[in-house]
């Protein structure tokens, strides 16, 4: 008799969590989290110029692109079913200060490329970041007045840039400078300005972390930056300090949430969701995305399978959905399947 039943039945009983998991449809009818391309927001990086595709080097498959070759890449995005995507701007130099003025440029490269997309690819979403880093002569994203991120004045500057990205063609602004009040002073100042209908994506949970250090070479923010962001960043430590910050943006009229970074993350990305209910969002940043990549590149891990893997996760941990540089390689993958 092979049948050896008796012997895990003490600890077991008749329960076998094996029976669920004994073939490919009975995994498929019990799976209680799925992956679409629905879920996949894709952050770019912009340039002046024409006709540039510039390889980030601490991003390899990351490129900077100039307007014309980003509105290529995202109507191919579009193709794929990518619901929004999420620009970021390498500004010149020349441009910057210590205000971060350009960022209220009319025809700065953000607002450029706003209508840009909106023109030639108008169905898919476009969520702009109103944070003073890729403007400002030291790369922090608020204004430096004798050594202070001063928050008051940051968040009067925020607030009028989003109006602006409004007026360019913006349909989320998503603010990450992580300034107090700055939620409801944007909200205030989209409707004011007639912008009833464009949302708000609080980045809530924003956490000093190591892990933007490639998105700081992609926009040559890495090289001005003194100190550290941490006068305005969560502490890696704190997760109920995240919550009540999260909160306030929620009382200030947020319309969906993000926590950033990602994977290291997952637990305030469930109590995130938990506590308040709205849509949540992850970030999976620059150094999360080049962790795998550069491992994959080095034949220690299977790539592919661990970005499907860490995306799946964040819908796990209550996500609906995640900003990720993988989201065109994941929407090919998906549709592949
Ligand atoms: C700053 C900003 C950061 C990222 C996007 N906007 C963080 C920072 O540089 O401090 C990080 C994105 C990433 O790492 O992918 N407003």
């Amino acid at each position: 008799m092979n049948d050896k039943t008796h012997l895990v039945d003490e600890i077991t009983g008749h329960r076998r969590m094996r029976r669920n998991r004994k073939a490919d449809w009975t995994r498929r009818l019990t799976q209680e989290n799925r992956l679409t391309v629905d879920d996949l927001i894709w952050p770019i990086f912009i340039v002046p110029g024409q006709n540039i595709v510039d390889p980030i080097r601490a991003m390899p498959g990351v490129n900077r692109m100039s307007v014309d070759k980003a509105v290529e890449a995202i109507r191919e995005a579009a193709d794929l079913g990518i619901p929004a995507i999420a620009p970021f701007p390498d500004v010149e130099m020349d441009k910057r200060d210590p205000t971060g003025s350009e960022i209220l440029a009319r025809d700065n490269l953000i607002n450029q490329f706003a209508r840009a997309v909106k023109t030639a690819v108008p169905n898919i979403g476009l969520i702009t970041d109103v944070a003073l880093d890729p403007f400002t002569s030291h790369g922090h994203d608020g204004i430096l007045r004798d050594g202070i991120i001063v928050n008051d004045e940051t968040v009067d500057q925020v607030a009028r840039a989003a109006v602006m990205q409004a007026d360019a063609g913006a349909d989320i602004i998503a603010p990450s400078e992580m300034m107090d009040g700055r939620i409801g002073a944007i909200r205030r100042a989209l409707d004011a300005a007639g912008h009833q209908d464009v949302g708000i994506m609080s980045y809530a949970t924003k956490f000093s972390s190591g892990f933007y250090g490639p998105y700081r070479e992609a926009i040559n923010t890495g090289g001005l930056l003194k100190g550290d962001k941490n006068s305005y960043y969560i502490s890696p430590a704190n997760g109920t300090e995240a919550l009540r910050d999260a909160a306030l943006d929620v009382e200030e009229g947020a319309d969906m949430l993000m926590v950033k970074p990602g994977l290291a993350y997952l637990d305030i990305c469930w109590r995130m969701k938990e506590a308040f209910g709205l849509p949540t969002f992850a970030y999976q940043v620059s150094g999360e995305y080049t962790q795998i990549k550069a491992a994959a590149m080095n034949g220690w891990i299977d790539g592919e399978r661990i970005m499907m893997e860490t995306l799946l996760c964040f819908k796990r941990a209550g996500c609906d959905g995640i900003l990720t540089y993988f989201a065109v390689d994941a929407a090919r993958k998906l549709k592949s399947a």
